[in-house]
Parts: C-alpha cells; sequence; structure tokens
C-alpha cells in the first residue's frame, strides 16, 4: 500500500498488504506467547512497559519524524503525542498491580474471592489521526493487564507502530509474540481479526460506519468490544466566562491536530450576550494562525485524501445551508501550501443545530457557533446530538459548572480547559460515540474479565 505525505500529496513509503493468512499467523504466535506473559507476576509486565516508556521518551524525535511523513503535522503536534504515548506505557506500567480481586462474605463455611483475568489474544484496531498515541492508549492497558496483543494500525499510518513493536522486543524485553502488528485494509485485516475465533476482545477506534460493522461480527461471535467512534462535542462559553482564556481555549478545542480529534469542541454554543464580541475575538485569533507543517505551523494538513474531500464538501454543505464563513470556508491560497491537503480553520456562524454541519461530524478545523439564552438552552442544545463523547464548559460560576456538567450526555467533560485531563482520566461515549472506556483505570477494567471462586470449607 502506498503511503503519501499530506504536506505535500508525495509517495513517501510503502507498507505490506497484509491478509487473513497474516492475521492467522499473528493470532497464532499471539495465542503461545499468551501464558509466558499473563502468568507472571504483574510487576514483571509493568517492568517492561516502563520501560517501553522510556524507549518512546528517548526515540521521540526519531519516531516523530517518521509519523511526519505520512502525517503532515508539525513537529509541536507529534511531540505532544509521543509524549502522550510514552505516558500510556509508564501509567499503565505503574498500575498492574491495581489488578486485585476482592473476597466476599458467604459466613463461616465460605471463601469466596474473585480474580480479574485477561481475555487473552486482544485485537486492537487504531485510526490514523493520533496514530502511535491511540495505539499506545489501546495496547499498553491490554498488555498491562496480561493479554497479549494483535495490532491493527491505520493503512496509511503504519510505520511508527511496526518501528515501536520492533524495539520493544529487541530494547525492552518484550517476549516475542506478545505484541504483534498486521498492516492492511479494514476490509481485509481488521475484519479477518475480528472474525477470527482465537480472538476473545476488539476495542476499535475510528468511524461509526467501521464501528457498526466491527460490532456486528463482534455479536455473532458473542465478543466483548470497546467502541471509541466520533463525536460533534458542545463546547459551552456562558456569559460570565473569562473570555481571555475561554476563546484561546474553544480555539485550541477544535484545531487541535487541524480538528482530526474525537474528542473535538466542534460545536460552540455561545450565550447570547456575548455572541458578537465572542465571534470578533475568535476570528482575530483565527486569523493568527499559521497552517503548514513546519516547526512554526500551528495547523497542519488532513491526513488523508479522502478526509481532504470529506471536509471541502461541508464546506459546499455550510453554503448551501446558508451558513455564514466568519473565517474560512475555503481552502489556502498560499503558494507553499499547494499540493498539500490542507484546508483553511473555519468558523460558521448563522447556524441551527439542525444543520448538517452542526450535527455531522466533519472531522477538520471546523465549528460552528450556536447562540444560546440560559441555562437550560445550553443543555438542549448540547444534547440534541446523536453523539456523546465529550463537551466544555466555560464559567466563572462553578456551581453551574458542577450542575451542567451532571446534565451534558457525554463521556468526558471539560471546565474551563477544553482537553483537560490525560492518560488517567477515562475516555468513552455516550450514545452513537461508542461504549467501553479508554484511559484510566477504567481502560484496566475493560480489558479484564471476573471470575468469582467459592470454596466450601
Ligand atoms: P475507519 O473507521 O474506516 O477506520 C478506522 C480503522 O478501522 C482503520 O484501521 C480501518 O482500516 C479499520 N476498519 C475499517 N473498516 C473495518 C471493518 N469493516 N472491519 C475491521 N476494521 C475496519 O475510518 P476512516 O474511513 O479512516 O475515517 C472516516 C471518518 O471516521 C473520519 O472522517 C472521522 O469522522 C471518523 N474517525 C474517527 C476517529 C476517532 O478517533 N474516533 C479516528 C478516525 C476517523
Ligand atoms: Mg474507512
Amino acid at each position: 500500500m502506498d503511503v503519501f505525505n499530506p504536506a505535500t500529496g508525495e509517495k513517501v513509503a510503502a507498507v505490506a498488504r497484509g491478509d487473513a493468512r497474516d492475521v492467522d499467523l499473528a493470532v497464532a504466535a499471539s495465542k503461545r506467547a499468551l501464558p509466558s506473559w499473563r502468568d507472571v507476576r504483574p510487576a514483571e509486565r509493568g517492568r517492561v512497559l516502563t520501560r517501553m516508556a522510556a524507549l518512546i521518551r528517548a526515540h521521540a524525535g526519531e519516531l516523530g519524524e517518521l509519523e511526519r511523513e505520512e502525517t503532515g503535522k508539525p513537529p509541536t503536534q507529534v511531540a505532544i503525542e509521543m509524549e502522550n504515548t510514552a505516558q500510556y506505557f509508564e501509567f499503565y506500567g505503574g498500575l498492574v498491580n491495581a489488578l486485585q480481586g476482592e473476597t466476599i462474605d458467604l459466613g463461616a463455611g465460605y471463601h469466596s474471592y474473585t480474580r480479574r483475568e485477561p481475555f487473552g489474544v486482544v485485537a486492537t484496531i487504531l485510526p490514523w489521526n493520533l496514530p502511535l498515541n491511540q495505539a499506545g492508549r489501546a495496547i499498553a492497558p491490554a498488555l498491562a493487564s496480561g493479554n497479549t496483543v494483535v495490532a491493527k494500525p491505520s493503512e496509511v499510518t503504519s510505520t511508527t507502530l511496526l518501528r515501536l513493536a520492533r524495539m520493544a522486543v529487541e530494547q525492552c524485553g518484550l517476549p516475542p509474540g506478545v505484541l504483534n502488528v498486521v498492516t492492511g485494509t479494514g476490509p481485509e485485516v481488521g475484519a479477518a481479526l475480528v472474525e477470527h475465533r482465537d480472538v476473545r476482545k476488539v476495542a476499535f477506534t475510528g468511524s461509526v460506519r467501521g464501528g457498526r460493522e466491527v460490532a456486528r461480527v463482534a455479536a455473532e461471535r458473542l465478543i466483548p468490544l470497546t467502541l471509541e467512534l466520533g463525536g460533534k462535542s458542545p463546547d459551552v462559553v456562558f456569559a460570565d466566562a473569562d473570555l481571555v482564556q475561554a476563546v484561546p481555549g474553544a480555539l485550541r478545542g477544535f484545531v487541535f491536530n487541524a480538528g482530526q480529534a474525537c474528542v473535538a469542541g466542534t460545536r460552540v454554543l455561545v450565550e447570547r450576550s456575548i455572541h458578537d464580541a465572542f465571534v470578533e475575538a475568535m476570528a482575530g485569533a483565527m486569523r493568527n494562525l499559521k497552517i503548514g507543517s513546519g516547526p512554526d505551523a500551528s495547523v497542519g494538513p488532513m491526513t488523508t485524501r479522502q478526509q481532504y474531500d470529506k471536509v471541502r464538501e461541508y464546506f459546499d454543505v455550510a453554503q448551501e445551508e446558508g451558513a455564514v464563513a466568519a473565517v474560512g470556508g475555503n481552502l489556502p491560497d498560499a503558494t507553499e501550501l499547494q499540493g498539500g491537503w490542507y484546508v483553511t480553520p473555519t468558523l460558521y456562524t448563522g447556524v441551527t443545530n439542525k444543520m448538517r454541519i452542526a450535527r455531522e461530524e466533519i472531522f477538520g478545523p471546523v465549528a460552528c457557533v450556536i447562540p444560546f439564552d440560559g441555562e437550560d438552552e445550553a443543555v438542549a442544545i448540547a444534547n440534541d446530538c446523536d453523539f456523546g463523547l465529550a463537551a466544555g464548559i466555560w464559567t466563572r460560576d462553578l456551581a453551574r459548572a458542577h450542575r451542567v456538567a451532571a446534565r451534558l450526555e457525554a463521556g468526558q467533560i471539560y471546565v474551563n480547559e477544553y482537553m483537560a485531563g490525560g492518560v488517567e482520566t477515562p475516555l468513552g461515549g455516550y450514545k452513537l460515540s461508542g461504549y467501553g472506556r479508554e484511559k484510566g483505570i477504567e481502560a484496566l477494567y475493560n480489558y479484564t474479565q471476573v471470575k468469582c471462586v467459592t470454596v466450601r470449607l
């Protein structure tokens, strides 16, 4: 499969197109390696994962450059992702002993206890938006809890995970077969993995369509599944918010990684009394963004040609729906950006929550501003959405912040800092955004099953 640099549109690499036979080999290797990994003292697994964290930090420059070649991301963006990836291995490497069972009192005649056991071979199907970061998010907790893993990276961003898996075996003492990587397409490698009889659990990150296809097969096989799908997350700015923080904060919420983030805050709900001032300040901040893939750039290209086409289609949809582009709604015209898959960061006003641009995930640096009057209407608009991954709240009134946080239908809520949190904070969807949880101690639980043992004394 050809791999392209989105900053230039040029081919930079070719990656093997695996198929069902490769999946068979990888799953068999994973199954063979399971006892050696599952049955050791957890702290030993933790040491390997901690070494992987150190290795990622030591090679962050090299891994980051690899990722840059196939994503065109600015260096500042990949640096964040490499550090975050290291933190997943560090966090779960330290957390391995938090997996404990319980004793259950049945009276003097019995001894009853639970064990948290791994599923066995786990498949992780990964997206292209934050390639190594999403891989670490899924793989580190799966390995920490004693599973072995077959990972399928996105067909357009395979190289960093291939490199990490090799280095983990060669330099960190990860036993061969514990982590396998099969490159290839979703319908070929991804589907074969989900269908494989020895795969006992699947974690999928990607589109709603892909998630549904995987869920159908998982339902037939009755295997557990974690789905981390898309979002159309509201970012609610109340009139009493500190706009000095809320404007750049909300901006980062939808332009981080050029908007190719599942939690992106793309519906900016603004209390009517500050609507015009907010839009003006936001438009000003957006005109200062630097589009490109160099060290001084803040907004990179779309990672896939398909994604570039999709965002441009939504520019047309917005126009047809009568939205007003306060900024953007088009392609950048700078000559050095031609050939790359760049779009201009865009802010739409005159938007109602019924419009397609307010309901469908665009997955680019594009936000809609929607005015509201009062807390109840803010919550109603925020929740009038098929998705429920994340939501932001900006206010100086902390009682209101907690009140609104409790009413929002989303798995992760940020107050006065969009995307506040870290590898420690659980993430997952309400509604179409999926089910199961990643990150935090929750992810460890999601990669284990509970066994209860009861003894008659
Ligand atoms: P996708 O869902 O097709 O790809 C995600 C992963 O699933 C890839 O590794 C792909 O090869 C695999 N896959 C696809 N179909 C599969 C199947 N039937 N069985 C097993 N594996 C399968 O996503 P795509 O087409 O790359 O992006 C489309 C849209 O999805 C984006 O525009 C965005 O809206 C959303 N998306 C959301 C992400 C998130 O973080 N939640 C990440 C990437 C995309
Ligand atoms: Mg697809």
